[in-house]
């Protein structure tokens, strides 16, 4: 695995495979890589000749009060990982590199689904989340990236503006690993102390009571909301969210949507972590 760190080398690594017309997969991550991380490497292999993952913490997508200075930084373990993963090309820019004129730049603002849930609560989140990916498709040029459905509402922000903007990429979305007690894998778990830890399945709890609720045949979302986020709060999470969508667009679902997203934003002590579960209501 070859490791880089500007836009000329990567470019000039690439230049000749893609003149051999071999496929280049993008991981892009912002590093700690945890499992979750590692299937989206191996899932790249499966559509490319050629893997390249980028570990890059974003300033452009983190907000005044969050936690961009605490975010972990495990470049040796994470390098290790991929090598063990048969990742190819890891680029590591670093904010120079990425930002030359500073936050003062172009960005890319995808309209509608990133004006509510995690878009209304972490303003300019999404707007940073899609410049720094379109930045990365334009130095990578990949034929496909992949990306984790836990961001749920990432995913479909990015493919819309791969859809509006005409990038010649396939996006592929992956499952969301977790944990043995089914929390979602996040490199944000690691700042929960371990009472916080032990409470940490109860966001996966709640978003499982409000879907078992849905395929039960309740109708009012209103009410199955309110015993889940009284679940939650029980369990010593502060809801920032707790939503029932439809799973294709994140619209508000109606009564007689089929294909639904159950997301949830929820804080424990300091620490706010997300989670979706999707499903499917047979309609008569
Ligand atoms: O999902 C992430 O880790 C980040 O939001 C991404 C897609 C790498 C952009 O910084």
């Amino acid at each position: 695995m070859k490791t880089l760190n500007t836009i000329k080398a990567i470019r000039k690594e690439l230049h000749p495979l893609r003149m051999e017309k071999k496929r280049i997969a993008l991981v892009p991550t912002m590093g700690n890589l945890h499992a979750g991380h590692i299937s989206l490497v191996k899932e790249a292999l499966n559509y490319a000749d050629v893997v390249v993952s980028t570990i890059f913490v974003n300033p452009m997508q983190f907000g005044p009060n969050e936690d961009l200075d605490s975010y972990p930084r495990t470049l040796e373990a994470d390098k290790q990982k991929l090598l063990d993963a048969g990742n190819h090309f890891l680029l590591t820019p670093s904010v120079e590199e990425i930002y030359p004129s500073g936050m003062d730049q172009t960005t890319v603002h995808v309209p509608g689904c990133t004006e509510y849930l995690c878009g209304e609560k972490r303003p300019g989140h999404f707007d940073g989340v899609t410049t720094v990916v379109t930045k990365l498709f334009n130095m990578i040029q990949p034929d496909v990236a992949v990306f984790g459905q836990k961001d749920y509402q990432q995913l479909t922000t990015i493919r819309k503006m791969v859809r509006d903007l005409c990038f010649p990429i396939e996006i592929i979305g992956l499952e969301t690993c977790r944990e043995a007690d089914k929390l979602a894998m996040s490199s944000r778990n690691g700042y929960l102390d371990k009472e916080e830890r032990n409470k940490a399945p109860a966001l996966y709890q709640a978003l499982e009571q409000i879907k078992l609720a849905l395929l039960s045949g309740e109708k009012s979302h209103t009410t199955i909301i309110k015993n889940a986020q009284q679940s939650l709060e029980s369990a010593g999470f502060s809801t920032d969210y707790l939503e029932i969508r439809d799973a294709d667009t994140l619209e508000c679902a109606s009564t007689d949507s089929a294909r639904l997203v159950v997301l949830g934003a929820a804080f424990l002590g300091k620490t706010r972590l997300i989670d979706n579960l999707a499903l499917e209501l047979n309609q008569k």
